[in-house]
């Protein structure tokens, strides 16, 4: 996902610029660029990481004050200076960054070089910056309007910030399905613009998360001007943001995601108790209960999400059908969208979502509202889009999830679904108060849990040591154990790159069982009460062909423990509740084996953090 940072104020522009790029890295990227507007427009661009611009900028520059830039993750073209951003207009006026796609730009294209523009990329950002010369030039416009105009014939998605040397007290800024917040100061001679909160918190704390169609003119000593793309004045809410900085950092770890591994006791408290009453555990979300008949009545319930948090689905189908019998569907967001799913007033859709930001659970879940869906969403980012766009939100509290590989944000969404499940058990009265306080009391006991498994880190690493040349695995889970085994599988997968593929254990002998051999480990979530002689059954078929296993059992484990090669141990708790425990090894097992192999484990190649295009 790209990066967008702007600033215009009274300050260096070039050092808040770099150093917002800096933040937002952990988005992945493979390009990134800054213009600043001294006399002229001054453009550094530069394809890799942040600091081979950083150290390409002339810092001799000094006084200009008014920048935008950009990390690009390709989408049209390959990760080349000519097509990293900013991207500047042929008469050289107008220089722009973007997040997002332009759909329709080859037909724009056309239409400027019939008109005489040359592009130096493939990109449609470069498209876009051109267009927008094009209507200036004709129609003699402002470049606000001009920005206004163009965009009433631009498909797609876009967070725009724009300079133009014409008029340099300048910056527009724009978004439509993909994020970008403003920072405000008291004075208003400085704002700040960024894709998320993260880089701008350090200098304020008061953001304004634009809507789609906004448009904003950002101009030293002036209020910030909003209207839509056809000039009709809008208002706008600044929202106060507690974001602590010193939490988006590594501290003593060696990568974002083994921090937030670790710091998963404390985040699945914060998530638990935030919606717990703290004098008697009565579960609790805000403004549910403008939703509860809703809810409580619900025909269905449809679950839409991708990745990590589509695995955090299929746990929270298990939980809620279980506790409150409501029938629950999984539909992966991409797929849901497009197939021209029946969808009633009666439905509540509810999206996952780490970020709040995904294309295509967004664009699920806008289809479910116009069907007359309640919508639902479980999100880690405040002022994200589906937060504001949904009926109702229950939000994770994991705090900023910087790796690329979703941990801590997956382990808080299910402990969510687990309060969400019991409570809609409890009223609809397929539950009793006393089987939900238990679960509840049980629920608190998992952030220890999680934290007594650290201390068998050190063995889950020389686990790992033995996989680094593996070229593929099998993760086999049952019940509500199958999602940890796709989980499992995902982590090791998207970090490490070797090939893995979760299954629902009872589902090798139709097919997987033929590709057991000495090459190919399987890893067994076997912690499951319930089901457990029946994962020793498959346990046995697979070692009978020699099969190595990695096996993830109770610590009281017996039988497991004689058949597997390695096992992590996890202390055992209910099986409802097993997902948050069981997983944590995996996630330890996948970090060490990509570590070991030298992977970047924070930013995985190609991967970005919240997948904002289609
Ligand atoms: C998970 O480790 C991946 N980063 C990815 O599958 C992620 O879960 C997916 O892109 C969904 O992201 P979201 O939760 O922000 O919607």
């Amino acid at each position: 996902m790209c990066g967008i940072i702007g600033y215009i104020g009274t300050k260096q522009a070039s050092n808040i610029l770099v150093k917002g790029l800096k933040k937002l890295e952990y988005r992945g990227y493979d390009s990134a660029g800054i213009a600043i507007l001294d006399k002229d427009i001054l453009i550094y661009k530069q394809p890799g990481k942040v600091i081979n611009l950083e150290e390409s900028i002339d810092h001799q520059v000094e006084n200009v004050t008014m920048g935008i830039a950009h990390t690009r993750w390709a989408t049209h073209g390959e990760p080349t200076v000519d097509n990293a951003h900013p991207h500047t207009s042929n008469n050289g006026d107008i220089v722009l960054v973007h997040n997002g796609i332009i759909e329709n730009y080859k037909f724009l294209k056309d239409e400027l070089i019939e008109k005489g523009f040359s592009f130096e990329g493939q990109t449609d950002t470069e498209v876009l910056v051109n267009y927008i010369q094009l209507i200036q030039d004709e129609q003699g416009l402002s470049i606000e309007d001009a920005v206004k105009k163009a965009l009433q014939n631009a498909n797609g998605a876009y967070a725009l910030a724009i300079i133009d040397k014409k008029e340099p007290n300048k910056m527009i800024v724009t978004r439509k399905g993909s994020p970008l917040a403003i920072g405000l100061t008291d004075s208003n001679d400085e704002f700040y613009v960024a894709s998320d909160a993260i880089p701008i918190i350090e200098y304020t704390q008061s953001l304004v998360y634009l809507n789609d169609n906004e448009v904003v003119v950002l101009e030293r000593g002036q209020k910030m001007k909003v209207t839509d793309i056809y000039g009709v004045e809008k208002s706008y809410k600044v929202k106060k943001i507690d974001l602590n900085l010193d939490k988006v950092s590594k501290g003593d770890y060696e990568h974002y995601m083994l921090k937030e591994i670790f710091e998963q006791p404390a985040t699945i408290k914060n998530t638990l108790y935030s919606h717990l009453n703290h004098e008697n555990s009565d579960i609790h979300f805000e403004n549910l209960d403008e939703l509860k008949e809703k809810l409580v009545n619900a025909s269905r319930i449809i679950i839409v999400s991708c990745g990590t948090s589509w695995h955090a689905g299929i746990v929270g189908e298990y939980l809620i059908e279980e506790l409150a019998r409501i029938p629950v569907e999984v539909e992966y967001a991409s797929e849901f969208r497009y197939r021209n799913p029946i969808i009633t007033k009666d439905d509540i859709v509810m999206a996952i979502s780490q970020s709040g930001e995904t294309a295509d659970t967004l664009a699920a879940l806008r289809y479910s509202k116009a069907q007359g869906a309640t919508t639902f969403s479980i999100c880690n980012v405040f002022g994200s889009s589906m937060a504001r766009e949904c009926d109702f939100t229950a939000y994770t509290y994991a705090g900023a999830e910087i790796g690329v590989a979703s941990t801590k944000a997956f382990t808080a969404q299910v402990a969510v679904v687990s309060l969400l499940a019991i409570q809609l058990g409890l009223e609809r009265n397929q539950i009793t108060q006393e089987k939900a306080n238990s679960l509840v009391e049980e629920l608190k006991t998992i952030p220890s849990v999680v934290n007594q498994i650290f201390a068998t880190d050190d063995h889950i690493k020389k686990v790992a040591k033995n996989y680094t040349e593996t070229t593929s695995f099998l993760f086999l889970g049952r019940g509500i154990n199958f999602p940890i085994a796709l989980e499992g599988a995902l982590k090791l997968k998207e970090i490490s790159y070797i090939h893995a593929e979760g299954y629902p254990a009872a589902e090798m002998k139709h097919g997987p069982i033929a590709m057991i051999e000495e090459s190919l480990p399987t890893v067994i979530v076997a912690t499951n009460n319930e089901y457990y002689d029946k994962l020793v059954s498959n346990a046995q078929e697979v070692k009978a062909r020699k099969g190595p296993i990695v096996a993830v059992v109770n610590d009281d484990d017996t039988e497991m423990i004689q058949i597997a090669d390695h096992v992590f141990k996890v202390p055992r708790v209910s099986d409802l509740l097993q997902p948050i425990v069981s997983v944590v090894p995996l996630q330890l097992f996948s970090y060490h084996v990509a570590v070991f192999k030298g992977c970047n484990v924070d930013q995985p190649r190609n991967l970005a953090k919240s997948v904002t295009v289609e």
